[in-house]
């Protein structure tokens, strides 16, 4: 029974399928609960969200299903080069980026200084709330966390980009791995090594990854129809995490615009870049991340400062519709994506799958 799985068991749900967290406020509650109600698993990220917003969104959450669903959140870095940015680095940025700012007729703006939420808040919702389901991404949370999170019946998940990671998450005792490969769409999760040094394909790290830890593994990264769910599962993955197909659907909170390039009939072009954020991220290529391939990234700005840095060439090229500057994230699907319904994306899933099985 391909729809029988160690996550299926443990999670509850009825076919292997988890809908991808995405974080900022590309997430949406109608996603989550449609995906859950169908019988896979919906994620809502809350990396933006304030402890009190966290509470609004379980609560309509828990309104649309009574299913299994997770929520997630960003643990802060340790040593997070943000904590260290000085005045100069800013003015080599400003220098490094006026040409863009000048071809858009805008001042470039005064150093920012962007808000985070804070981690240890955020989570105290999570433990009021408790959702069925809470998963990590950028680390591992304290160890007191993960106790209070076990001795509330809260299943926990993390992130993992290498096997050294992957080993680091089973130790700490979280229950799940996710193991994102280097297709995968939005940030890059390393929190060992630099992201550039942990670049493995998803098949690569589920191969390192099973071999290796004794969690249930969840395999991330370029998954997008039918036969990629019975591949990872033959590899010994216990269920699928879908990010770019779900977005690319109606229901997500993407743009547009957003969508109707995820949906394009040509495959997507990508590229990794630090150019948006701050932090490596998979998104659709345009002239900003190319001339970035060639340009001295080292001067670009920690997350979140670089991405407070562009807002201001967001907006306008927003305005303008001259998209050079807008991320739009995706990952590297394996098929061209065609489902605006995430009911009709998820039904073609678990129809795919059985058709070839
Ligand atoms: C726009 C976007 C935002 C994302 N934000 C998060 C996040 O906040 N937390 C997280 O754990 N994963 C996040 N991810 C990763 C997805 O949940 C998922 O693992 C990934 O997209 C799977 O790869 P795929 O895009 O190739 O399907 C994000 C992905 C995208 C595309």
């Amino acid at each position: 029974m391909w729809n029988k799985t160690q996550a299926t068991e443990l999670l509850k749900i009825k076919y292997p399928i988890i809908q991808g967290p995405f974080g900022g406020t590309f997430s949406s509650v109608k996603l989550v609960s449609i995906v859950s109600n169908l019988g896979g698993m919906g994620s809502f990220g809350l990396n933006s969200y304030s402890p009190v917003e966290i509470l609004e969104i379980d609560k309509e959450i828990k309104q649309l299903t009574n299913k299994t669903y997770a929520l997630n959140l960003w643990v802060p870095l340790k040593n997070d080069p943000a904590d260290n940015y000085e005045k100069k680095d800013f003015e080599e940025l400003k220098k490094l980026f006026k040409p863009y700012f000048d071809k858009m007729k805008i001042p470039l703006p005064e150093i920012p200084n962007p808000k985070t939420q804070d981690f240890e808040m955020q989570i105290e919702s999570i433990l009021k709330t408790k959702p069925p389901v809470a998963s990590f991404i950028f680390g591992i949370p304290p160890k007191e966390i993960i106790s209070e999170l076990k001795r509330r019946g809260i299943t926990s998940m993390a992130t993992a980009t290498t096997l050294e990671e992957a080993v680091m998450i089973e130790e700490a005792g979280i229950d799940f791995v996710v193991a994102s490969g280097s297709e995968a769409g939005g940030h890059r999760a390393s929190f060992i090594k630099l992201a550039e040094e942990s670049l493995t394909s998803t098949h690569l790290l589920i191969h390192q990854v099973v071999d290796n830890v004794n969690i249930p593994v969840i395999a991330a990264g370029g998954i997008s129809n039918g036969r990629d769910i019975a591949d990872i599962l033959k590899l010994g993955a216990s269920a699928a995490q879908i990010g770019t197909a779900f977005l690319a659907t109606n229901e997500s909170n993407a743009s547009t615009i957003h969508k109707s390039k995820l949906l394009s009939n040509e495959p997507i072009k990508t590229d990794l870049t630090k150019v948006y954020t701050g932090r490596l991220a998979r998104a659709i290529s345009n002239n900003l991340s190319k001339d970035f391939e060639k340009k001295n990234n080292e001067r670009i700005a920690p997350y979140p400062i670089q991405s407070a840095f562009l807002k201001p060439l967001r907006k306008i090229s927003i305005e303008q519709n001259k998209l050079d500057y807008v991320a739009f994230w995706s990952g590297q699907p394996s098929s061209i994506l065609k489902y605006k319904s995430a009911n009709q994306l998820f039904n073609s899933l678990v129809y795919e799958f059985l058709e070839i099985s």
